[in-house]
């Protein structure tokens, strides 16, 4: 077989054969195929879409690039999440420490920064010394002794998906059906979970813009995760602006302390509560969603879920005072401050704007394998709903690149919208796939 002849295939709109897709990517991640053939092909996806069955082998053929986690010998009932991608969503921090505080085992995969999109690799890297290269018997070390473990996808699991995903996030192919299923499906079918959660973004700050695409893709993931034997369900939850009052990798660490410690910003706490309340109905822990919410928030009050936070970070190397201490966490070199052009309400505050501002300021990548700056984002001092005055700070810029402050901020002033009305408060979770 020959790249070019799969690349001309697709961009006529023809649909691949299981084994082509298989040879392609078994071919790329051995090194035989080119970055550059890869990155025509991915564009070629991007706009002629896949199949439900080339989205399966893809799937399959990202899965069996590598090893899989093999959890059969850790005790217990093992749960995954995954979310598609948002501005904020630092669910994973609280959610994976939470549910081994409910008894159950997570080992999880994670990303980087993906687009404008942030990644939890990135954010657990904020914390000084945390390794999240992890080899598999550390992960299943780990999963047995702690309960939960975050690593990045290795050269051992699911490596197709660790080089196209680095391609993806530089060549503007994030966004596109396929090729999120296939890079969200194949981790999860590599790691050894067998109930799974998927949070399917939704809004301004997704890379599903509407409820129908959002709809489309959550219903792709769960019947391709379904058909390759493992229980998922997925919520579709809101980002027309972003989770919780930050965006960067060390500014959502300290959100996702704030929150396990029992405060911390309202929405995040609601958004991992209701997929944590999911995983709980999937294994039948919970009878329903509101007694599942109801055992994870007692959970989190009673200081459970910071108690694993802790261990997990001290399992993997990471300097537990900076989480007892989050100033002591890394910091950008300098903050500027925005402030409101008008007195009135925040109407809205859309996340795309923010999510690039964020990657502007350093906290993502321009060219692959880019360092990002830990210290740097936006904090942002009002959200929808709240009441501002002339010249108050909106937000605040945390700069690790100062030729870019000035883009960032115009970018953070745009994503407001400041009127006279306080807009009516928007749900959540907009809808449940099973
Ligand atoms: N999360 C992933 O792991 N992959 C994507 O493509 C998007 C979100």
């Amino acid at each position: 077989m020959r790249a070019v002849d799969l690349i001309e295939k697709k961009r006529d709109g023809g649909e691949l054969a299981p084994e082509e897709i298989r040879w392609l990517v078994s071919s790329y991640v051995a090194g035989r195929v080119p970055d550059y053939q890869m990155a025509a092909f991915l564009m070629a996806v991007y706009f002629r879409g896949m199949t439900e069955e080339e989205t399966v082998a893809l799937t399959q053929a990202m899965a069996e690039s590598g090893e899989r986690i093999d959890l059969s010998s850790v005790p217990g009932v093992k749960v995954d999440k995954h979310s598609t991608g948002g501005v904020g969503d630092t669910v994973t921090l609280v959610l994976v420490p939470l549910m081994a505080a409910a008894g159950l085992v997570v080992a999880k995969l994670s990303g980087r920064s993906l687009g404008h999109t942030g990644g939890t690799i990135d954010k657990l890297e904020a914390i000084p010394g945390l390794r999240t290269e992890l080899s598999l018997p550390e992960i299943r070390r780990q999963a047995e002794r702690v309960g939960a473990v975050v690593a990045d996808h290795t050269a051992d699991v699911v490596p197709a998906d660790r080089l196209l995903y680095e391609l993806r996030d530089v060549t503007g192919t994030v966004p596109s059906l396929p090729l999120i299923a296939g890079s969200v499906l194949s981790k999860k079918l590599a790691g050894g979970a067998d109930a799974i959660v998927l949070d399917v973004k939704c809004g301004d700050g997704a890379f599903m813009r509407t409820l129908e695409d959002a709809r489309k893709l959550a219903e792709t993931l769960v019947r391709v995760g379904n058909r390759l034997g493992k229980k998922f369900s997925a919520l579709i939850t809101a980002m027309d602006e972003p989770l919780g009052t930050a965006a960067g990798n060390a500014l959502e660490v300290k959100g996702a302390i704030e929150v396990l410690r029992g405060s911390g910003p309202s929405d995040l706490r609601a958004v991992t509560l209701a997929l944590g309340a999911e995983l709980l109905l999937l294994t039948g822990e919970a009878k329903s969603a509101e007694e599942g919410e109801r055992k994870l928030a007692a959970l989190v009050d009673s200081g459970a879920a910071w108690a694993k936070f802790r261990e997990l970070v001290a399992a993997q190397g990471g300097d537990v005072r900076a989480i007892e201490e989050p100033k002591l966490l890394p910091k950008a070199g300098e903050v500027v401050e925005v402030p409101s052009p008008a007195s009135g309400y925040v109407e809205g505050l859309r996340a795309h704007p923010i999510g690039v501002a964020c990657g502007l300021l350093g906290a993502g990548r321009e060219v692959k394998g880019e360092r990002v700056d830990p210290g740097a984002g936006v904090e942002l001092l009002a959200k929808t709903g709240d009441e501002v005055e002339r010249g108050q700070p909106l937000a605040r810029l945390h700069v690790g690149r100062k030729d870019r402050v000035e883009a960032a901020r115009a970018l953070v002033l745009g994503a407001y919208r400041i009127g006279k009305e306080r807009p009516a408060p928007r749900p959540l979770v907009l809808a449940r796939v099973r």
